[in-house]
């Protein structure tokens, strides 16, 4: 696909009669959504806006069929069974959903990266503090990446007693990816469980769990062209056998009697009350247009931009780029910041110009607080972005370079 016939599915991009009027690079945080996302949420309220899994008419039995497909479509995008499958609101409630659900015991470990979003990182110390259970950090090395000796030297010093290795795929902070395989096969060794926070990393490449052999996977759908408030989590089927549900009611037994009741199987036994059948059909419309465009062309795209708005940003002595100079290790992101210069004043002077992008301290203050930074500016590209956006960022930045 061309860059007109990309940009012909997204409503926001249709709107602008020139690139001067909106760039969007915080894709990061939140993509646009096709129209594919948006007409299958109408549909459902126009047409069949009832509730799944429960009644037994027709336009229930449409309900649950689309929530099945949605299902489907997920297990197999990132090559699990459907049934390991649970939907939530987000990668944050995944997360929580985790460390609500494992048995802990006083003494328990979890590690983490040095780069993780505070929703892979707030969950482990709230449960140090509750539960008496040890959280440590598995500083990165030169590349970026979790450093794999370090995170051996803790399995080791830790024996035993690491009960899960908690590390996002991809860093929302710098776009560095981890080595999951390997995190996953040494974590294994030592006993401990893996869970991939997937959110940054799902839109951009393809995960197969089974591969990766990783416990547990979360991710949201607003990051990946699906609606807000649309999440999952992927646990193994053994492992969600043995969760007790943190949430209970409506849909999620078989029977119940005054004084007691019997669950439903997975996944549905995690899945209380009714569901937001809408966000549940738009993410199934928003994997079926992540695999038409397929995850090659996402990279290329990706590698091009990154790698056009990387060349121009170290032209420039005063900007530093997060993680690593090389485009290729960044998938779409590029962070930055500006020695003598705020990140939220220039962010604000880019939208000035009407190019969107994030700024501070996103989500990862651990990692500004360590290194002593104030914020950075970041901009996100997604596979409907295009060459002259970026070269119209690159103008516009270094007139507001000239001025700060
Ligand atoms: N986690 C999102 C971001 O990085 C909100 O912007």
């Amino acid at each position: 696909m061309n860059d007109s016939s990309i940009q012909s599915n997204f409503p926001t991009l249709n709107k602008r009669k020139s690139i001067e009027e909106f760039v969007y690079f915080d894709n990061a945080c939140t993509t646009l959504r096709p129209k594919s996302v948006i007409n299958a949420m109408n549909k459902y309220y126009e047409e069949y806006s009832v509730c799944g899994e429960r009644s037994l008419h027709k336009l229930g039995k449409m309900v649950s069929d689309k929530v099945h497909e949605t299902r489907s479509l997920v297990a197999r995008l990132i090559d699990a069974r459907k049934e390991e499958i649970v939907f939530t609101r987000n990668t944050t409630e995944s997360i929580n959903f985790v460390a609500y659900s494992i048995d802990w015991k006083k003494g328990d470990v979890v590690l983490t990266s040095d780069k993780e979003h505070n929703s892979n990182l707030l969950p482990w110390i709230r449960l140090s503090a509750k539960l008496g259970t040890v959280h440590a950090v598995v500083k990165s090395d030169s590349n970026g990446s979790i450093d794999l000796l370090y995170l051996k030297e803790l399995l080791e010093k830790y024996n035993g007693k690491v009960k899960l290795v908690a590390v996002t795929l991809s860093s929302n902070l710098d776009g560095i990816t981890n080595p999951v395989l390997e995190i996953a096969r040494l974590g294994h060794r030592y006993g401990a469980l893996i869970l991939v926070d997937a959110a940054q990393g799902l839109p951009h490449q393809s995960v197969s769990v089974k591969k990766f052999d990783v416990d547990f996977l979360a991710f949201s759908g607003h990051k990946m062209l699906g609606p807000s408030g649309t999440g999952v989590l992927y646990g193994k089927k053994k492992l969600l056998e043995e969760f007790e549900p943190f949430m209970i009611g409506g849909g999620t037994v078989v029977k119940s009697t005054y004084n007691s009741y019997c669950l439903e199987n997975i996944p549905e036994r995690f899945e209380a009350g009714l569901q937001d059948y809408a966000g549940i059909i738009g993410l199934g419309e928003a994997v079926k247009f992540i695999q038409k465009v397929g995850y090659k062309e996402i990279a290329r795209r990706d590698l091009e931009l990154n790698k056009y708005i990387t060349d121009y940003l170290c032209s420039i002595e005063r900007v530093h780029i997060i993680g690593a100079n090389e485009p290729e290790k960044r998938g779409g992101i590029i962070s930055f910041y500006v020695d003598g210069a705020d990140s939220h004043m220039i962010a604000l002077m880019l939208d000035e110009a009407n190019i969107m992008v994030r700024s501070g301290q996103l989500c990862v203050h651990s990692w500004f607080s360590d290194k002593d930074i104030q914020g950075a500016i970041r901009v996100s590209a997604y596979f409907y972005n295009t060459l002259e956006e970026a070269e119209y960022f690159t103008k516009t930045l270094s007139n507001i370079l000239k001025a700060v």
